[in-house]
């Protein structure tokens, strides 16, 4: 009989193909609940499981009370080092859980309640990830904001997680200067048709938030002002959190998560790919507001009883490009994860590793990659730098565990370009425009059989039916991941990227089509396509093609910063919308579909393929013209 005790990776995939219920109920077995699961899962009508339906348990508590239980509670949970304001602190899991109670308790004491939602507007100081953990103490469903976003955005996410309460800072704080929140929140309060009652606001020394009696309150009264609370016992099913991410469309969709599903899934990926247990210190320079963040920051380390490193910071400019190297040297972090658009940046500016010296990196065992493929020039110069396995590994916001990683066990390894083997639980099929599955080595779109595994997402907050068409309706019987690619004969997935309208910048994933709906609204525009263009820095930057409305008469050399400077107010800097090609028309077939195939040739430089449908083939020849006149400007 297969069992998790005995066997190594491989016996364990067999394991979960096998027996899939006996597997994650074994897995789920790791975790203390409340009320241990007695069955797996229960399926709906289209698939979709709903896992360990009857069991009961808190992540929260799983997180820190569950360690002090243990008489673990001295142990460090959190480290935190603010390069950009100079502050470093640490906290236990018992000082930690005494402080989440508290914050839980004031939550309380403003009406939160199980099932209730809050917004978290806040950047990377410890107090996001306490926010986090009071929420799940309540069973309180948070919504974690990221806070690169402009006020547009935050209004857009509140109004469809109508919370009661916000938490936010009173500012962020950037390489070279204060971001200011009070202006953000207060536009984003008045766009919202569904604002909280509440806000608590961190205030920072670095910046001053005028609050509003009767609806914010200080943060520092509010933790101090309230009573600790106990955890709340929730059924695995319960949402733990909504994080919205970027579709198709320019709404974003609201990725739901469990609790039950999603601390087994994290558990078990922390074993499994990461090789980080009890003791050991984790650092994933992400952000609290993506799903890196979310996953990797703040839940999974403190599952296992590890240490989680909360860096706000860059790994460049704060001071210089040694920045990451002084953070593992000193914290003596095991494994270390980030984007490879990071290393991109500190390989930009130190070459040859030099600021590496000096650092003991002894203590690293693992470093792991994800958030946009890896390009081999970036694992390569890793590679020869760092005498540990770099990993380059594939999952998304909607199954918050790796999809595709390379098992821990030394005997796995890497090969340039691949994200790995697909994790147990998740069957992985290469599919053609048909839906049949092709054979190795064959291009094709990535999709994942029905059920998917614990901690992927159950639905779509609030919509049930973008949830179908969204994921399930392209492909009967799986989850359409996106993205495209292949697998060899050894069974390693190459993952290619994305073949709808998502863009990767910077690890950051957008949709044209809210980029778009921005451009769109400036009043010059008449209509507009934005696509991805490769950067060698960022690995995609938006890049949009903006007719003009008849009778504008702004000069072109305005309006082009104009329409940038109107996307960075209305989503963000992060965005990065540098480029705006003004065209007479847009590439379109004769049924009125914009070719944005054409658009993105154009700007690779590779001769576009264009499709018989195309109504007026001379468009092709005016947007290269135009491309060619900006290409002098953008040097
Ligand atoms: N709040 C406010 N503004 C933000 C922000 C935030 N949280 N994050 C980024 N911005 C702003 C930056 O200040 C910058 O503004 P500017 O145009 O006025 O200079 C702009 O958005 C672009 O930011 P960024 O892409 O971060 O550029 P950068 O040059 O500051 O840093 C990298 C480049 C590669 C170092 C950085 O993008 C990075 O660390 N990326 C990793 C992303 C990541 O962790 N992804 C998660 C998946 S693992
Ligand atoms: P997010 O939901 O923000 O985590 O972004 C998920 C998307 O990022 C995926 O659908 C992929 O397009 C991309 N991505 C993440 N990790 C990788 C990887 N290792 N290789 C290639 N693409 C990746």
């Amino acid at each position: 009989m297969p069992s998790l005790q005995a066997g190594d990776f491989r016996s364990h995939r067999a394991f979960a193909e096998a027996d899939t219920d006996r597997f994650w109920l074994e897995e789920a077995s790791r975790l203390a609940w409340f009320k241990a699961p007695t069955r797996a899962k229960d399926l709906s009508q289209e698939g979709v499981a709903a896992w360990f339906p009857d069991g009961e348990l808190n992540t929260a508590w799983l997180c820190l009370d569950a360690h002090v239980a243990a008489g673990q509670g001295a142990r460090t949970a959190l480290i935190y080092d603010s390069p950009v304001t100079g502050q470093k602190a640490q906290w236990s899991f018992e000082a930690l859980r005494d402080r989440v109670a508290r914050v839980a308790g004031g939550l309380a004491g403003l009406g939160v309640e199980k099932g209730d939602r809050v917004v978290i507007y806040m950047p990377m100081v410890p107090e996001a990830l306490i926010a986090m953990l009071a929420c799940a103490r309540l069973g309180a469903i948070h919504s974690v904001v990221f806070g690169g976003f402009a006020g547009r955005e935050l209004a857009v996410r509140i109004d469809d997680a109508a919370p009661k309460v916000l938490l936010t800072a009173s500012c962020g704080l950037e390489a070279d200067r204060v971001i200011p929140y009070g202006p953000l929140v207060e536009e984003a309060l008045a766009l919202a048709a569904r604002p909280p009652k509440h806000c608590v606001v961190l205030e920072r020394p670095e910046a001053v938030m005028a609050l509003q009696p009767g609806r914010d309150h200080s943060w520092t009264a509010f933790e101090a002002g309230a009573a600790p609370v106990d955890a709340v016992p929730l059924a695995a099913t319960d949402p733990l959190y909504i994080l919205y991410t970027s579709g198709t469309t320019g709404k974003p969709k609201g990725v739901v998560r469990d609790h039950g599903g999603h601390a087994v899934a994290l558990a078990a990926s922390m074993a499994r790919v990461y090789d980080t247990g009890p003791g050991d210190v984790f650092w994933a320079a992400s952000d609290v507001g993506w799903v890196v963040g979310h996953s990797y920051i703040c839940y999974a380390p403190l599952l296992v009883g590890a240490t989680t490193v909360l860096y706000e910071g860059k790994p460049v400019r704060t001071p210089d490009a040694s920045a990451f190297w002084r953070v593992m040297a000193e914290y003596g972090v095991k494994t270390f994860f980030t984007a490879p658009t990071a290393f991109r940046a500190m390989r930009k500016e130190d070459p040859e590793a030099a600021l590496r010296q000096g650092y003991d990196l002894s203590r690293l065992k693992r470093l792991m990659l994800a958030g946009e493929r890896c390009d081999p020039p970036t694992l390569e110069w890793l590679q020869d730098r760092l005498a540990i396995p770099v990993i380059d590994h594939w999952w998304q916001t909607e199954t918050g565990s790796p999809i595709c990683a390379l098992p821990a066990e030394a005997s796995w390894v890497p090969k340039i370009g691949s994200s790995g083997v697909p994790m147990p639980g998740y069957e992985l099929a290469v599919l053609n425009e048909a839906g049949e599955p092709q054979g190795p080595g064959i291009s094709g779109q990535l999709a994942l059989a029905l059920p998917l595994p614990p901690g992927t997402l159950p639905t779509v907050w609030g919509d049930p039916a973008r949830f179908s068409e969204a994921y399930l309706a392209r492909f009967p019987g799986y989850y359409d991941t996106g993205d495209g690619g292949y697998i060899d004969e050894d069974g390693y997935v190459f993952v290619m990227g994305r073949t709808d309208d998502v863009i990767n910048v910077a690890g950051h994933r957008l949709s044209t089509g809210e980029i778009e709906e921005a451009v769109a609204g400036h009043d010059a525009v008449a209509e507009c396509a934005v696509v991805g263009a490769s950067d060698p820095d960022r690995g995609e930057v938006p890049v949009g093609f903006v007719v003009i409305k008849d009778g504008v008469n702004q000069p072109p050399e305005s309006l082009e910063p104009a329409l940038l400077s109107h996307v960075r107010q209305a989503l963000g800097a992060f965005v990065y919308f540098r480029r705006a090609v003004l065209v007479p028309r847009l590439p379109k077939t004769r049924s009125g579909k914009i070719l944005r195939s054409v658009l993105r040739d154009l700007l690779e430089g590779r001769p576009p393929v264009v499709p018989s449908t195309i109504d007026d083939v001379r468009i092709v020849e005016e947007i290269a013209e135009a491309l060619a006149k900006t290409a002098g400007s953008d040097a």
